[in-house]
């Protein structure tokens, strides 16, 4: 974002300060789209599943999907990475054990292998989507790098923030290859994907005064039916209404400024079970988390430097459902039915773009007093939103959800009398990877892809804070979650270089919690100029630059422990050795062959 934003919004803010400028009789096609639909419950239902505190079970939808994939689409995709494999080590003149290939081809044996995408706005989602290029089997450099064809067989997709609008995009456009999910799939149609369209800036699209106030003013309008029919509105819905121009179907360079589009609106989360690749069980299942804030929270548990204690839920979304594992709610309604209170039933409140927009929703950092929000960026657009729609009350910072979980574990479940829940960026506890979701016990998840793609050091890479904060969460739950010992400071991270190559941790420890083989932005590859280091709030890229920042992500994603410019021929062999590893120890069989080497080299626990 450019601070041009703030003089142009300033103006916007004094042409638009008509509280009645805005009637649902003037509602866009977006502006309709957007507006949740209430009615009254079905009397005797309860929306709220519990999933048990200590030993939480997932939602029918969940268990059958996943399943369901496993049993159909996994064995084909497990056999053509092991033979993407075995090609490049044929190559390269070494050879998997045959332990590797009997735990990949044989039903009850395989991996259950999770990928989680961080946060970390563009940079993130750039970096996010280079490593999942790198591991996609239908690209033929990927696969002749040997390391293709490993996503295809991931039964779980986590991300957050920055990583949600990599997945969301990627799931609601169909599943396609990353070129095309983000240059656009020039499909045709007034409702196909038309790429990120990082010409736009996120708000700051013209310089033309007119033209950008007439933008802000049309993104104000498309949440006013929201407001209208009685729902909180916050930065977090104008911020949903400008990502869903990027990340949802329905917007090209051409229709872009042009308010008679719906851009997105009225795309559900939970509707994309409908989606043909949904149905066949062809992507892994997609999953969303935010974190949040509470008047009832304890903040001793706040990392330093961020804003969200540790020991607060996060909250989960996934296509069927809403809540959170978290054992002091371990609690979840169906994702359609996200806005629902008490009596009252709501649907199309779980829009795509806004759940995006909850992942991403950094504005509360920005609040660490009245003067220093108001000073923000966000602080003309705070105030136009604080005019147009007066409420009281709520933060106007955050994404307000009504609270679906009021009277559930009065005793452990921090807002259970309140009856609004401001949800924030999922990212800002210090957790910038969306581990959490995918060390849920019930998920059996064996090892996880962590792609770190922080803004932590002073040049914007990586310093592994992230996997640390993760680390001392995991500690708040001990009967919960288990996680693999990490270096317990960034320092430790740094002096031995585990941000600069990828690193497994895990390999010598308890098999109770997965395996992590983590994939960071710490650093150019190969003795580059770095191209994938910047800032969390630059927000246009042309697509040179964007293909300059994916080819260098390739290149960290497929150099294991480059020695000078080379890369370790022996990286595809040694990752398929860590994704296989927990499968192996299952089977009681001993590491051999290549593997004992790779581990000792790529294992930092
Ligand atoms: C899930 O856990 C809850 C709480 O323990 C229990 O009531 C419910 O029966 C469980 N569901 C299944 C399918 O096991
Ligand atoms: C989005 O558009 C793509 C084509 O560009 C299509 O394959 C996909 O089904 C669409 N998704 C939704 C949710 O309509
Ligand atoms: C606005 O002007 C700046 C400075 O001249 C330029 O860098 C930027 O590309 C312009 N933005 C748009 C959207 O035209
Ligand atoms: C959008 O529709 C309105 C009402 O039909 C019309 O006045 C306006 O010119 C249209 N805007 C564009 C950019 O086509
Ligand atoms: C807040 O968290 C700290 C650190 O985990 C803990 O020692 C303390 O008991 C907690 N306070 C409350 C009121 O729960
Ligand atoms: C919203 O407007 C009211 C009335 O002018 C004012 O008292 C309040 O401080 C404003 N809130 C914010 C967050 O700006
Ligand atoms: C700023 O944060 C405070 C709590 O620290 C909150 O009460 C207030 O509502 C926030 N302001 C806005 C505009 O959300
Ligand atoms: C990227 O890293 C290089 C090398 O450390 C540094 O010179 C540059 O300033 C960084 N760029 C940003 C935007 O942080
Ligand atoms: C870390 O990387 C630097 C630069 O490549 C190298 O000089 C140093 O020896 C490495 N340190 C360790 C502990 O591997
Ligand atoms: C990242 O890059 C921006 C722009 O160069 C710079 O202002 C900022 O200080 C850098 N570091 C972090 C941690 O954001
Ligand atoms: C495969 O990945 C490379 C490296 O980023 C990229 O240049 C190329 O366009 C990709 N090809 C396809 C078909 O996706
Ligand atoms: C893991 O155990 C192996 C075999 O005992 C040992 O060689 C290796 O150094 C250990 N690695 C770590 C990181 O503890």
């Amino acid at each position: 974002m450019s601070p041009l934003w703030r003089t142009s919004a300033l103006v916007f803010l004094a042409i638009l300060l008509s509280p009645h400028a805005l009637t649902a009789a003037q509602l866009t096609p977006a502006g309709i789209a957007y507006t949740p639909q209430v009615s009254a419950c079905p009397s005797g239902t309860s929306l709220v599943r519990s999933t048990g505190m200590t030993h939480q079970n997932l939602s029918q939808g969940e268990e059958g999907y996943v399943s369901s994939r496993q049993a159909k689409v996994l064995p084909a995709a497990w056999s053509t990475y092991l033979a993407n494999v075995e090609h490049s080590a044929a190559q390269q003149h070494t050879s998997l054990p045959a332990y590797v290939k009997e735990v990949l081809s044989c039903a009850g044996d395989r991996p259950t292998l999770g990928i989680a995408t961080s946060g970390g706005g563009h940079r993130a989602a750039f970096f996010g989507a280079g490593v999942l290029n790198a591991l996609d089997g239908r690209n033929a450099t990927s696969v002749g790098a040997g390391t293709g064809g490993l996503l295809q067989t991931a039964s779980y997709l986590s991300g957050l923030s920055g990583g949600s609008w990599l997945l969301t995009s990627l799931v609601q456009a169909g599943f396609p290859t990353i070129p095309s999910l983000i240059f656009g799939l020039n499909a045709g149609g007034a409702n196909s994907f038309g790429g990120f369209l990082t010409q736009f800036d996120l708000f700051q699209v013209s310089n033309n005064t007119i033209v950008e106030n007439e933008f802000l003013e049309t993104l104000l309008g498309e949440v006013s039916g929201k407001a209208a029919e009685g729902f909180h509105v916050t930065i977090a819905d104008v911020w949903a209404r400008t990502l869903s121009r990027h990340f949802v179907n329905g917007t090209t360079a051409a229709n872009f400024l042009d308010p008679n589009f719906t851009h997105g609106a009225g795309e559900t989360f939970s509707s994309l079970v409908n989606l043909p690749i949904f149905q066949a069980h062809q992507i892994p299942f997609p999953i969303v988390i935010g974190d949040t804030l509470s008047t009832h929270e304890n903040d001793s548990t706040i990392v330093t430097g961020d804003e969200v204690p540790l020991s607060n839920p996060i909250y989960e979304f996934n296509v069927f459902e809403f809540g959170s594992f978290d054992p002091m709610l371990a609690s979840f309604i169906p994702m359609s039915m996200l806005g629902s209170h008490g009596a009252t039933c709501v649907t199309g409140f779980d829009q795509t773009a806004f759940v995006a927009g909850v992942s991403s929703n950094l504005w509360s950092e920005f609040n660490t007093s009245a003067a220093a929000l108001q000073a923000s960026e966000i602080g003309p657009i705070i105030d136009v939103i604080n005019a147009t729609f007066p409420q009281s009350g709520i933060r106007l910072d955050s994404a307000i959800v009504p609270n679906p979980f009021v009277g559930v574990a009065p005793t452990t479940y921090l807002d259970s009398s309140e009856t609004q829940i401001a949800l924030v960026d999922g990212g800002i506890d210090g957790q910038v990877i969306p581990i959490q979701p995918l060390l849920v016990k019930a998920r059996d998840v064996d090892v996880i892809v962590a792609i770190d793609a922080s803004a932590d050091t002073e040049d914007n890479f990586t310093d592994g804070a992230s996997l640390i904060a993760t680390q001392d969460r995991v500690n708040l739950f001990p009967t919960a979650y288990s996680f693999p010992p990490v270096p317990a400071t960034a320092a430790g991270f740094t002096a031995a270089n585990l941000t600069k190559r990828p690193t497994f941790f895990g390999c010598n420890t308890s098999t109770s919690a997965p395996l992590l083989i983590y994939i960071a932005n710490g650093g150019a590859p190969l003795g580059q100029v770095p191209q994938t280091n910047v800032s969390t709030f630059t927000d246009t890229f042309s697509a040179s630059t964007i293909q300059g920042f994916l080819d260098q992500t390739f290149d960290i994603a497929t150099q294991g422990i480059a020695v000078g410019d080379e890369k370790d021929p022996e990286w595809p062999v040694c990752l398929a050795c860590a994704v296989v590893d927990r499968a192996r120890a299952r089977k009681g069989v001993d590491r051999s062959g290549a593997c004992v080497g790779c581990l000792q080299r790529y294992c930092a626990s």
